[in-house]
């Protein structure tokens, strides 16, 4: 471990989901989101619990267009979630041709039917229907995913009665609770996606815990990517391109939170597939002080934050 060359890493007492973790058995400590999540989610079903005593029982509905396989394993995983959480999680499943009318009018359904606290539509949606139409549709008081322009607006205004985007959310979480130091550090963001990259860049500016930082996005046409990755103090890698950050392109001692997922080919798998993020692991972890794995590392907090923000919507229908 190089915990003495730390350069974005406060020295703070280890966590409890940090001392539940193993450490790598060379290099970097492994940032477990899995065991994090289950802490989040656990925090949460309290609240839930607080909210059922005053009559009101969080639910989450996720709407699911086509059968895209990735897809339905991500909206399955939502729904199991919501439920041990003690939620209402549904999934509405709509065939592959549906219109974007029939899409337009399930969500104005849903947002008149006051059970329905968050409403997520998986993306991506088939061609014929256009994502920002429908996202434009949902009541921003329900956007759940932070994806409703006047969610996008009060992120980046830093209003902290909007809903933040759950990937870049749980991002931050983790940085705060294993004691990143962010205040100052040079972060940089490789991938400029509407989901993760942009938003992941307004919170880390804002002011405030786990943000404060100078802020780099680099994407598919930045001039010498490994010179800004070099410079990074905390790298937030988010480009969907298999292992594409190798050791030689990270600072000794950086924090890199790995935000990819996918699915590559391994004839030594019993499914012939395997699942990989954008980053290096086994060469990357020899040179960060604190890395994610995948699976296991932003995945999970995905969806902790989705109930978190569900929770809130809910807490605020009780005007709290
Ligand atoms: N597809 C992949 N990630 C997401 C997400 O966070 N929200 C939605 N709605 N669709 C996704």
């Amino acid at each position: 471990m190089h915990a003495d060359t730390v350069v974005g890493r406060a020295t703070s007492t280890p966590s409890s989901a940090e001392k539940a973790v193993a450490p790598a058995s060379a290099g970097a400590s492994l940032i477990d989101g899995t065991a994090l999540a289950k802490i989040i989610r656990g925090e949460l079903a309290e609240e839930v619990r607080e909210l059922h005593a005053r009559g009101v029982t969080p639910g989450l509905t996720v709407v699911l267009v086509g059968e895209d396989p990735a897809s339905a394993v991500y909206v399955g995983a939502k729904e199991k979630a919501s439920r041990e959480a003690g939620m209402t999680g549904e999934t509405i499943r709509l065939p592959a041709d549906t219109s974007q009318a029939q899409l337009l009018a399930l969500v104005e359904q849903l947002n008149a039917d006051g059970s329905v606290h968050g409403i997520l539509v998986q993306m991506p949606l088939p061609k014929q229907i256009d994502p920002d139409t429908v996202i434009l549709h949902i009541d921003p008081k329900k956007d759940v995913d932070g994806f409703h322009p006047v969610n996008v607006g009060k992120l980046l205004i830093g209003q902290a009665d909007g809903f933040a985007p759950c990937t870049p959310a749980g991002v931050q979480r983790m940085l705060v609770h294993y004691g990143v130091e962010t205040r100052g550090a040079d972060c940089v963001i490789v991938g400029r996606s509407t989901i993760v990259g942009k938003p992941m860049a307004a919170l880390m500016v804002q002011g405030g815990a786990g943000a404060d930082a100078t802020v780099t996005i680099c994407h598919s046409r930045t001039r010498d990517l490994a010179a800004h990755t070099r410079r990074a103090d905390i790298l937030i890698v988010a480009a969907g391109r298999p292992r594409m950050i190798t050791a030689d392109m990270v600072k000794r001692g950086a924090v890199v939170i790995d935000v990819g997922m996918n699915r590559i080919a391994d004839a030594s798998t019993k499914s012939g597939t395997r699942l990989v993020g954008d980053v290096d692991f086994e060469g990357v972890r020899q040179v960060a002080s604190l890395i994610t794995p995948v699976p296991g590392g932003v995945g999970p907090m995905t969806i902790a934050m989705l109930l978190r923000n569900t929770v809130r919507a809910a807490r605020r229908t009780l005007g709290a």
